[in-house]
C-alpha cells in the first residue's frame, strides 16, 4: 500500500488514500503559543536523541503513572512500532496481528523471522473480534499481539469488556500488547477512546500526530511502556534515525499541551462531522452495491462492494479513468472493500466521490446490463 500510494499520490489528480486529517500549518500552532521567532534563532543541532525531558514529560502527563522514564519520542508512530519490533522481537516468535489493520505490523516481525498470526475483526459483530481465532493466534507462544485502536481501517472502538477480555488473555499467556492508539482523539461523534494503558504492566502504547492532531508533516510519534522496554527501544534508536528532529520537538511540546490538544482534537472532529454525512448520502445512493459502517473515530471509511471483481483491479480503473487514487481493501488484508479518505476539504471530496461513482456505477452496469 505505502508502495502504491507513494508512487501514485503526487500524480493522480485527487489523493483519496490518505488516511489522516487535512493537516494543520505553522501558523495554526503559532496562534496556539508556537513561538516562530525562537525557532528561527533555533541552533539546528541534534535534539535529545529519546525525545527533550520537556516534551516526556508533558506526554507523560496523559497516561496516569507515567513518568519521562516510561516515554521514547520517535520519528512517527511507525518508527516506534519499529523499534518495539526490534527491541522485543527475535526469529521464531510469534506476533498476532489484527485484520483489517494497518499493515506495517504483518511486515516488521516477518521480516524479522517472527511467525504472523492473524485474527479477524468480524463486520457481522460490529467489529469485534472473532474470539475464537483471537485464542488460537494468542498462546503462550505469543510475544506481542498488535492492534490499532480506534482501528485502521474500520474507524471501530471495542467495547471495554472487549478490552479487557483482550488484556486478561495477554496477561494469561505472558504477551505484550501492543496498542497503537494514533486515531485516538479523533472520535466523530462518540466520547473520547479509552487508552490501554495502564490496564496491565503488560501493555505498551504507541500514538503520534500524525493522525487525531492532524500534524503528520512533523513526523513526531512515541511509545509509553515499562521503563526497561523504553530502555531497549532507546538503544535500538541509537543505530537508527539516533532521535527525532530538533524543530519537530519544539512543535510537539506545544501541540501536546493539553489546551492545545483538544483545540486540534476538537478541529478533527469538526472536519469529520462535515463530511461523514457527505460519505453517507453518496453511499446510500448506490441501492445496496456499497455497504458502508460507518466510523466511529478517524478519518477512513470502508466500504464493501458486491461484486467479484478484485478490489485492486477495481481501484486502478478508478485511478486511471479518473485519476482518483484509493486503497484496495486487498491492502488491509480484506478483499471486496474499499478505503476512501474522509478528512479533506468538503468540495475535494465530493468531487472524489462524483468520479469513484462513475467507475462505480460502469461496473454495476457490467454486472447486470
Ligand atoms: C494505525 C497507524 N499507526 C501508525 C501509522 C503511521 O503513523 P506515523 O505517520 O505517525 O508514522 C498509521 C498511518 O496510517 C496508522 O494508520
Amino acid at each position: 500500500m505505502e508502495r502504491m500510494q507513494s508512487t501514485w499520490e503526487n500524480l493522480v489528480e485527487m489523493d483519496l488514500s490518505e488516511s489522516g486529517i487535512r493537516p494543520v500549518a505553522l501558523r495554526e500552532l503559532a496562534g496556539m503559543g508556537l513561538d516562530l521567532d525562537s525557532i528561527l534563532d533555533m541552533p539546528l543541532g541534534y535534539s535529545q536523541s529519546n525525545g527533550t525531558i520537556a516534551l516526556r514529560e508533558e506526554l507523560a502527563r496523559g497516561y496516569p503513572g507515567a513518568s519521562a522514564d516510561h516515554i521514547e519520542v520517535t520519528n512517527g508512530t511507525s518508527e516506534a512500532n519499529y523499534l518495539l519490533s526490534l527491541a522485543l522481537l527475535r526469529p521464531g516468535d510469534e506476533v498476532a496481528f489484527e485484520v483489517p489493520n494497518y499493515m506495517q505490523y504483518g511486515g516488521v516481525p516477518e521480516s524479522l523471522g517472527a511467525t504472523v498470526k492473524p485474527f479477524r475483526l468480524r463486520i457481522d459483530r460490529d467489529w469485534e473480534p472473532d474470539w475464537e481465532e483471537f485464542e488460537r493466534a494468542v498462546t503462550p507462544k505469543t510475544r506481542l499481539v498488535y492492534l490499532s485502536h480506534p482501528n485502521n481501517p474500520t474507524g471501530s472502538v471495542l467495547t471495554p469488556e472487549a478490552m479487557r477480555r483482550i488484556v486478561r488473555r495477554c496477561e494469561q499467556t505472558g504477551s505484550w500488547l501492543l496498542a497503537d492508539e494514533v486515531y485516538l482523539g479523533a472520535e466523530i461523534a462518540r466520547e473520547r477512546t479509552p487508552s490501554f494503558w495502564g490496564m496491565s504492566d503488560r501493555v505498551i502504547v504507541t500514538s503520534g500526530l500524525s493522525k487525531a492532531y492532524g500534524i503528520p508533516g512533523v513526523r513526531i510519534g512515541w511509545i509509553v511502556g515499562p521503563a526497561a522496554v523504553v530502555a531497549e527501544c532507546w538503544s535500538q534508536h541509537d543505530y537508527i534515525t539516533i532521535g527525532p528532529n530538533k524543530i519537530s520537538d519544539a512543535v510537539a511540546r506545544i501541540a501536546v499541551r493539553p489546551e492545545n490538544r483538544e483545540k486540534l482534537y476538537a478541529r478533527t472532529r469538526a472536519i469529520l462531522q462535515h463530511n461523514l454525512p457527505i460519505m453517507r448520502e453518496w453511499a446510500a445512493g448506490f441501492s445496496g452495491f456499497l455497504t458502508f459502517r460507518e466510523p466511529q473515530a478517524g478519518a477512513l471509511c470502508l466500504m464493501r462492494y458486491q461484486s467479484p471483481t478484485p478490489s485492486f483491479q477495481l481501484s486502478e480503473r478508478i485511478r486511471v479513468n479518473q485519476s482518483v487514487l484509493i486503497v484496495p481493501g486487498v491492502h488491509l488484508g480484506l478483499e471486496g472493500y474499499i478505503r476512501v479518505w474522509l478528512g479533506g476539504k468538503p468540495e475535494f471530496l465530493r468531487e472524489g466521490l462524483r468520479r469513484i461513482a462513475i467507475e462505480l456505477h460502469a461496473e454495476i452496469e457490467r454486472l447486470h446490463g
